[in-house]
């Protein structure tokens, strides 16, 4: 659903993604994974038309995102990195919005919003305007905002990011059911946790370039970290050995 071939960007002389090769197949999620400023959210950026590439290309459910845009986006629902609503909208008007622009018919948003709204606890601010939202609201918002459209591939960068324990609980269910249906799912995380219980296959990148790429297992092999868990293998792929000389200053 999603191939990204010798995907770069450069900015300057910076080399920020470098030779990306990944697949994201039909029912599969994907957890990306990296250090801060490893590219994780360029790649996202290219991979929905966001940022051009300096090289490569991206094809979405067969559709290159540099010739056919619309169709490859219209193929998608993206949480950015730092996802923007409108303020003097509200809740339910964001969403209503957004099926406009994703050509959702006006009978299914009437049955879809309330219910999207119900889904993640939002139904008494519905019609509150965003600008009181509070920011794991607002999150929430987006990720209901991306289901409207039942698109076949998902695009996350941190969607986690400031939810309760109990609406990330629902959201990991949500993607859970949705790959279970066919949908492929690519998504960021810091949260190891996330990327060990919910990723078929999970990616590492660092200063651009990725480098492992497998199942939790076959990540373990590589790193030589043989039962160890998820955490002492990103560490250890990652440059684990400056780690320990990081808490000399204190
Ligand atoms: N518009 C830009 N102009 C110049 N450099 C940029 C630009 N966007 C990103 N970069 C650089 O590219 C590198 C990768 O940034 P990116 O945001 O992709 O990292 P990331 O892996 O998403 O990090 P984080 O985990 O902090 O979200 C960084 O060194 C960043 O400074
Ligand atoms: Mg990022």
């Amino acid at each position: 659903m999603i191939r990204l071939e010798g995907l770069s960007k450069s900015f300057g002389a910076y080399a920020a993604v470098s030779d990306l090769n990944l697949e994201v197949k039909p029912g599969e999620i994907v957890g990306f994974l990296g250090p801060n400023g490893a590219g994780k959210t360029t790649t996202v950026k290219m991979m929905t038309g966001l940022l051009r590439p300096t090289s490569g290309r991206v094809l979405v459910a067969g559709r290159d995102m540099a010739r056919d845009p619309i169709a490859a986006k219209r193929a998608m629902g993206l949480v950015p990195d730092e996802p923007f609503v409108y303020p003097k909208l509200t809740g339910a008007e964001y969403l209503r919005f957004v099926g406009e622009l994703y050509g959702v018919c006006l009978s299914d948003m009437k049955k879809r919003v309330p219910e999207l709204l119900e889904m993640f606890e939002l139904t008494p601010w519905g019609g509150e305007l965003l600008e009181s939202y509070s920011h794991g609201m607002r999150q929430k918002l987006v990720l209901g905002g991306i289901l409207l459209h039942d698109p076949k591939i998902l695009v996350l960068d941190e969607p986690m990011v400031g939810l309760d324990p109990k609406s990330a609980r629902l959201v990991k269910d949500i993607f859970l059911r949705l790959a279970r249906r066919g949908t492929a799912i690519f998504m960021c995380t810091h949260v190891l946790e996330i990327a060990e219980k919910l990723c078929h296959r999970i990616g590492v990148m660092t200063r651009g370039k990725l480098i492992a790429c497998g199942t939790l297992d076959e990540l373990r092999a590589q790193s030589k970290e043989e039962g160890r868990d998820l955490e002492s293998v990103f560490l250890s792929l990652t440059g684990g050995a400056e780690y320990s000389t990081l808490l000399r200053h204190l």
